[in-house]
């Protein structure tokens, strides 16, 4: 029997990771977590071949773990929500995937069998903010903060195209998740009958059924048709009128009550802009290489995820 294919995934233990990490094993490869507290990583991801702490900051020992493997999913980064941006905040937001992708690629480049795919995270916050304008992989970048984070972010990761490494920039979408993420979040106020759009509502939203996030991460892997930027986002974005309403009616809740953005601003800083604005982002090379969306449509998406 041929020995299982080797995937290092850092991140592992986020939502997309742990997600990717059950499915790749379920698949037959044998992941390495990546994490920096494998103790930790070992009760959050049970069952993984390997547990590596790794330093997404330097360098060291856990780079050996690098030799010989098939492909490196890259997936780590201080959390966007969920936090207040201030000035020390957006740092970490940046360092943590700016600096760890350079010292990835850093490792990969003195590794004596280097991996053959490197899978990085990026975001569709690359896009900036949109407006009704319709963008896919070709478009250009934003220019606000998450947008040139992503920009720097993507370049670091590129480097490891000039070592002769197949790479993926992952421009994924919001995930929608039934335990983790926006979802949780978005479903609380519907429960308690006070849900409703943020304003101005014609924000687009390029949300991504978590199966398909792993799905296209997969294809990524698998198919080497694959490289330079891929949007994870599904093929129906909604605008956040639309996408309330949808939520609502899954729910069985009306969605009536709209949330200024002014009021997100006070209790949010910057981070508040990210809300009010939005991506209409377009999955076209997922489409083009004839990937099938599990969840096309946000009702089945939210159909499947909220019971
Ligand atoms: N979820 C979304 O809707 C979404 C949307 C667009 C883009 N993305 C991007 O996709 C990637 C994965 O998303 P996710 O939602 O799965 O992330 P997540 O749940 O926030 O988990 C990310 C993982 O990164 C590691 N991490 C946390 N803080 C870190 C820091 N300061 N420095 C280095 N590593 C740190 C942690 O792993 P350890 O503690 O095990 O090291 C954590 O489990 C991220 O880069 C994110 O920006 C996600």
């Amino acid at each position: 029997m041929s020995e299982a294919k080797r995937v290092i995934v850092t991140g592992a233990t986020g939502l997309i990771g742990k997600r990717l990490c059950a499915r790749l094993t379920a698949k037959g490869y044998a992941v390495v977590v990546f994490s920096r507290n494998a103790d930790h990583a070992r009760r959050s991801v049970p069952g993984m071949a390997e547990y590596v702490n790794w330093t997404p900051d330097a360098r060291g020992d856990w780079g050996q773990a690098l030799e010989g493997a098939y492909g490196v999913v890259h997936l780590a980064g201080a959390p966007i929500f969920g936090k207040r941006w201030d000035a020390a905040y957006k740092a970490q937001i940046r360092d943590s995937r700016i600096i760890s992708t350079r010292i990835m690629v850093d490792a990969m480049e003195a590794a004596p069998v280097r991996p053959k795919v490197f899978i990085c995270g990026s975001a569709v916050g690359y896009y900036g903010d949109t407006g009704n304008t319709e963008v896919n992989e070709s478009s250009p970048p934003g220019d606000d903060f998450l947008a040139q984070v992503c920009v720097v972010w993507e370049q670091e990761a590129r480097r490891a195209e000039t070592l002769g490494i197949r790479t993926v920039l992952l421009r994924t979408g919001i995930v929608l998740d039934t335990k983790e993420g926006a979802l949780p979040q978005l479903v609380v106020p519907f429960r308690l009958f006070v849900g409703g759009p943020i304003l101005p509502g014609t924000q687009w939203l390029p949300w991504i059924h978590i199966d398909d996030e792993v799905g296209l991460i997969v294809l990524a892997l698998e198919d080497a048709r694959v490289s330079g930027p891929l949007n994870a986002t599904a093929p129906a974005p909604q605008t956040n009128y639309d996408f309330t309403r949808t939520l609502g009616k899954v729910i069985g809740t009306p969605s009536w009550l709209p949330v200024p953005g002014f009021s997100l601003k006070i209790l949010l800083g910057e981070l508040a802009d990210r809300l009010v604005e939005g991506q209409r982002a377009m999955p076209q090379k997922a489409l083009e290489l004839g990937y099938q969306f599990q969840f096309p449509t946000a009702e089945q998406a939210l159909r499947d995820l909220i019971k």
